[in-house]
This record gives structure tokens, C-alpha cells and sequence, in this order.
């Protein structure tokens, strides 16, 4: 065990953690030359495309007499349950600025998720390499965030791989070497879990105490479940078969489990037959900020839907769902997610990974109501609304929200703070660069733009943080959209009263813009307590029938025209307008 390091890597979106590691990849020989790639470790083509981690991954590397188990972190809010969980299964962390951004607000959240697990911090300056670097500057920041001397913060390009040797060394001699005992009984903390459909829940592990055996009868305490060692082995990154796992490592245990939905982060496996084995603490579950309600296309794939939502919980447990059922909808499922990137690559991944066509409504806040019968209703999609009549109080819930930025953008930024109705609660000033902003503002609020705001005004300098403070009253009502006078409740929103008429407007509008040509003119239409506040007409697709027959007689044109005519009032008749799931995505998507 003395040999062991378990660590992780963990920064602000985009400072360099994949590169880092694919240069301690390199370094090791943990991945032979001829397969490299650039973020070796984001696995999934999703990651790749959009350049951003988001799932944590595990590796074992080796370096002279060390065994060396790095997990690999994203950098973005909404999966920060993946870095929490990934900092309970090591001892030590880098924590990685880039010079040419310096501290931002994941920088600050993160070190925090560390310091509470009371890892070993290893800072580190990265992307030296940069002309736009402020090596100086950063690492005066750094050292003030850490309370620490400038000497002690490390200088690397992980580009170019300078330092990255030294780093390692560091690792291996500031990190301690994981404590626990191989001859207690087994008791392996699962931080991560994959489905396999030959081998079942495949659960990613540290070995606390003990040790295991492949082919051992396993027993998960919290879910009172026994299963089966089938293969256990290590992250080479691939899943690498071995005999034996003893406490100190990191790894995977295939347990022949296929009950998905019953296997859980923060669980604990033992041995089966061995009692009065206390379990292990485990996570705290994360509260999903945002809902949305997903709906499969095809109605006859609501079986289908239920599986995947269930394996992909496995993969990512801050994921929540709850069957619900909608008139116009059919079957579904109303999920909850850390927010709207979350929601996003969530429909990203049941498209790609299980064919899933789906339709969306638009992601919201959880609001509470108080209704005439004095009765607290928790409303979690717009489609549950209550009518104005039964309605005595609507709140809506509130976040504490923190913004690092460099003195530069400050203006525009307390402008925009303004715009999305903020309140400050104190401006900190950090360094001779960098301020903090604290204020407080409706969640809903956050997830409309505010984000994408900031990082445009600022040139992506500027970064946030919120949590959820508390519920508080606002004066709310309920967007509905008609499309050729039937009610689309998958486009219904809740929006607050005076901005009532904009966002109708914008609805109907991005309709218009997305939705294809039907063979009808189709009404679009925004209401608000049955009043209609906003219009546009989708104009009909002529299909020119008679085109086959130029030169021909006039009869028969007319007949065709005649035909057309009568086929366009019977589809009108029937009124429906097929909307392709696409919409819903362009629709969320653009909000
Ligand atoms: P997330 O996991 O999505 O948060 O990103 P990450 O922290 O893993 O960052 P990633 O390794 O994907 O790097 C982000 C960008 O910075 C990429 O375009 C890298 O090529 C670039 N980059 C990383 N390290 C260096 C460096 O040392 N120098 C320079 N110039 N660029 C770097």
C-alpha cells in the first residue's frame, strides 16, 4: 500500500485537466504511442465533439515502483456531483489554473469539495506556455486562495508536457499513501457504475479494507443485495481483468447484477456471509435544480425509455426520473437534472446511446404553491400548473450567486446583474485583478441565458457558481402556445408577469422559424389566461400539382388544383400538425 496514489485532477472548466493527463498517460506508458489522442481520457464522442469532460474516468498508471490511480474530472457546475464523488475515492488533488484565465469559479467550488474530504492540494499553474499567460499574477492569486508561499505552486504546460515529470514526483511525495487494512473484512466503497448487458452492473470502486477475489460472492449492505465477483480488474483506462484487489486500490467489480435500478453511488460491497460489517458513510444525493419531461416519439417506446433512463442512472446518479402521464402527450417521464447542460447531454445520450427519438418540454425550476385550500402544491412541470383561480401564493426558488471577475468586465457585468433583477448581497475584492460578486437571484433567471451572457461579455473571463438558497413569492403566470388552435402543453412555460408579452412573442416566433411548412396555414398563437398576446402564422407549402402537366388541358389542371384544394381543407379539419421532435430540441435549445 505504501506504493499506492490515488489523486485527482480538478479545475475550472477548460484549464487543461484531459491534457494533463494525457501527458501522465504518455509519461507512464500507460497508452502506447500508436493509440494516443488528444483528452485521451473523455471517452464518450459526446465529450470529444464538445470538448468538454463529463463524466469522471479512472486510470492506473505505473511510474518506477508507484502504482498511480488518477480520476479524471469535469469542470462544468452541473456535474459537479462526479467531481464530489471522485474526491472521496483518493487522498490527494491538483488543483490546475490556467494563467491565461486565472481563479475562476469552479476553481474556488472545487478546492472547497477537496478541502471538505481534507485531501493534500497540489497547485498548479498551467498553459506557461501561452502568450497571453499571467504566470505572476496567478500564482500570487493562487498562493493567496491557498494560504500558502508563491514557491510552492507549480509551473507546467501540459501542452507541451514542461514540468509534467516534476509534477508527477510531486505526487508521489506530497500525496500520502492510501491507509486500510487487507486483513479486515472487505468493504469497497462503489463511486462510479457502468451497465454491461453480459456482465450487469459493472460498479467502479475503492477498496477500503480487505480484499477480494474474482469469482467471490459479493453482498451490497445498503441495497441488501448479493451478487457476483464476475471480473474485477483495473482502469487501463479499458476495463483490464485481474485476480486480485486489496485494499488501497481503485477498480471495477462486475457484479453479475442486472437489477439496475437497485444498485447505488455510495453503496457498499463486502463479502457475502461476513456480518456485522458496518457500512461505509456514502454520498450525500445531489438535488436536481431543473425539470424537464421527456416523452418518447414513438409511444410504443415508453418500455424502452424506462430501461435507458434506468441504465443511465447507473452512469449518472444525479439523474432523477418519475413516470408521469399528460393527455397530449402520452407516457413519459418527468426528470430532474443539476441544470440545463445537464438536461441537454442527458437527451444528447438517450438519442446516440439508445436511438431515442424524444419530445421535450421546456427545462424549469421546481415552484411551489399555495392554493385556496391553504394546501402546499410542489409543481415540477408547467403542464401542472393550477389555474389562476386556485391559486392563493406562488413562489419560486432563489440562489445565492457568485461571480469571479477580472476588474476589466465589471461594469458590464453589474449591468447585467441588474437586467436579470439580482440583488447584491457584498462585491469582494480578491486580488488587484479579480472580484467576487454576491448576489441573489431567481434560479429561473440563471437558467435563462444568464450564463452564456456572461461568458460573452466577458470573453469567457468571467465565471459563476449558484446554489439554492430558499423559496420566495413571485408574480408568475403560465405561457400556453396554441399551434392551429390545439393547446401544446410540451411548449408551455412559467414566466413572470411582466416579461409575459416578450417571451410570448419569442415562442411564436422561434415556432415559426423551426417548425417546417405544413400543406395548411397553421395559427400560432401565445396565451396567458386564455387571452391571446401573441401571433404568427406559419404560411402553407404550395406543392405546385399541376407542374407534371404543362401544356396540358385545362380541365384536368383544374381538377388537380380541386383535389388539392379539398385535401387541404380535410388535413385542416383534422388539424394536426406534426411536429418533429427536432423543434422541441431547437425550441429548448435556443430559450
Ligand atoms: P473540461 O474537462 O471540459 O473542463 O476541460 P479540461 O480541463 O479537461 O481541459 P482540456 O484538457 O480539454 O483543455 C482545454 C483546452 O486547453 C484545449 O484546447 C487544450 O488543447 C488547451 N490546453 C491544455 N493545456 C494547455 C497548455 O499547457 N497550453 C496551451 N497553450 N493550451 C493548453
Amino acid at each position: 500500500m505504501e506504493n499506492i496514489r490515488n489523486f485527482s485532477i480538478i479545475a475550472h472548466i477548460d484549464h487543461g485537466k484531459s491534457t494533463l493527463a494525457d501527458r501522465f498517460l504518455e509519461l507512464t506508458g500507460t497508452v502506447p504511442k500508436e493509440k494516443m489522442r488528444p483528452q485521451y481520457l473523455d471517452m464518450m464522442d459526446l465529450e470529444r465533439e464538445k470538448g468538454i469532460t463529463i463524466k469522471m474516468q479512472p486510470v492506473r498508471m505505473k511510474y518506477q515502483d508507484f502504482i498511480l490511480n488518477l480520476i479524471d474530472t469535469p469542470g462544468h457546475v452541473d456535474f459537479s456531483y462526479e467531481v464530489s464523488r471522485s474526491l472521496a475515492a483518493v487522498e490527494g488533488a491538483i488543483l490546475l489554473v490556467d494563467v491565461t484565465k486565472g481563479i475562476q469559479a469552479q476553481t474556488i467550488a472545487n478546492l472547497e469539495l477537496a478541502k471538505g474530504q481534507k485531501l493534500v492540494i497540489i497547485p498548479v499553474l498551467n498553459k506557461i506556455d501561452s502568450a497571453q499567460a499571467r504566470i505572476e499574477e496567478t500564482r500570487e492569486e493562487l498562493a493567496k486562495l491557498l494560504n500558502i508561499s508563491k514557491e510552492e505552486v507549480f509551473t507546467i504546460s501540459a501542452k507541451h508536457g514542461t514540468n509534467v515529470e516534476k509534477l508527477l514526483e510531486a505526487v508521489i511525495k506530497k500525496i500520502p499513501c492510501p491507509v486500510g487494512d487487507s486483513d479486515k473484512p472487505l468493504r469497497a466503497l462503489i463511486f462510479d457504475s457502468k451497465y454491461d448487458a453480459y456482465k450487469g452492473v459493472v460498479a467502479y470502486v475503492r477498496i477500503i479494507d480487505g480484499k477480494i477475489e474474482s469469482g467471490e460472492k459479493i453482498y451490497l449492505i445498503r441495497a441488501d443485495l448479493e451478487g457476483e465477483a464476475k471480473e474485477i480488474g483495473f482502469f487501463n483506462p479499458e476495463l483490464s481483468p485481474q485476480k486480485e484487489m486489496v485494499a488501497g486500490e481503485i477498480g471495477y467489480i462486475a457484479t453479475g447484477i442486472k437489477e439496475t435500478g437497485k444498485v447505488r453511488v455510495g453503496d457498499t460491497i463486502t463479502k457475502l456471509k461476513i456480518i456485522n460489517v458496518e457500512p461505509l458513510p456514502g454520498y450525500q444525493e445531489p438535488k436536481p435544480m431543473v425539470f424537464a419531461s421527456f416523452y418518447p416519439e414513438n409511444p410504443d417506446q415508453f418500455d424502452l425509455l424506462k430501461d435507458a433512463l434506468t441504465k443511465l442512472k447507473l452512469n449518472d446518479p444525479s439523474l432523477t426520473f418519475e413516470p408521469e402521464m399528460k393527455e397530449s402527450l402520452g407516457r413519459g417521464f418527468r426528470c430532474g437534472f443539476l441544470g440545463t447542460l445537464h438536461a441537454e447531454i442527458i437527451s444528447e445520450r438517450l438519442r446516440r446511446e439508445y436511438g431515442l427519438n424524444l419530445v421535450i418540454s421546456v427545462p424549469q425550476v421546481l415552484y411551489k404553491i399555495t392554493n385556496q385550500k391553504n394546501q402546499e402544491i410542489s409543481v415540477y412541470s408547467s403542464s401542472d400548473w393550477p389555474s389562476p383561480q386556485e391559486i392563493k401564493e406562488k413562489r419560486e426558488p432563489w440562489a445565492k450567486l457568485e461571480v469571479l471577475t477580472p476588474q476589466n468586465y465589471l461594469g458590464q457585468i453589474l449591468e447585467l446583474l441588474q437586467e436579470f433583477k439580482a440583488r447584491k448581497i457584498e462585491t469582494k475584492y480578491f486580488s488587484r485583478e479579480l472580484f467576487i460578486l454576491i448576489y441573489e437571484v431567481p434560479l429561473r433567471q440563471i437558467l435563462t441565458g444568464f450564463y452564456d451572457r456572461l461568458k460573452g461579455i466577458s470573453q469567457g473571463f468571467a465565471s459563476m457558481n449558484y446554489q439554492i438558497l430558499d423559496w420566495r413569492p413571485a408574480d408568475l403566470e403560465k405561457l400556453e402556445i396554441l399551434i392551429a388552435g390545439k393547446k401544446e402543453e410540451a411548449f408551455s412555460r412559467i414566466v413572470s408577469k411582466n416579461e409575459a408579452e416578450k417571451e410570448g412573442r419569442t415562442v411564436v416566433k422561434k415556432l415559426k422559424q423551426f417548425l417546417p411548412p405544413q400543406l395548411f396555414s397553421v395559427p400560432l398563437q401565445a396565451v396567458i389566461s386564455g387571452k391571446i398576446i401573441a401571433r404568427e402564422t406559419l404560411r402553407a407549402r404550395g406543392k405546385d400539382v399541376i407542374a407534371p402537366l404543362y401544356g396540358g388541358d385545362y380541365t384536368r389542371k383544374r381538377k388537380l388544383l380541386e383535389k388539392q384544394k379539398k385535401g387541404k381543407k380535410e388535413l385542416k379539419e383534422k388539424g394536426k400538425v406534426n411536429i418533429p421532435s427536432r423543434v422541441f430540441l431547437e425550441i429548448f435549445k435556443n430559450k
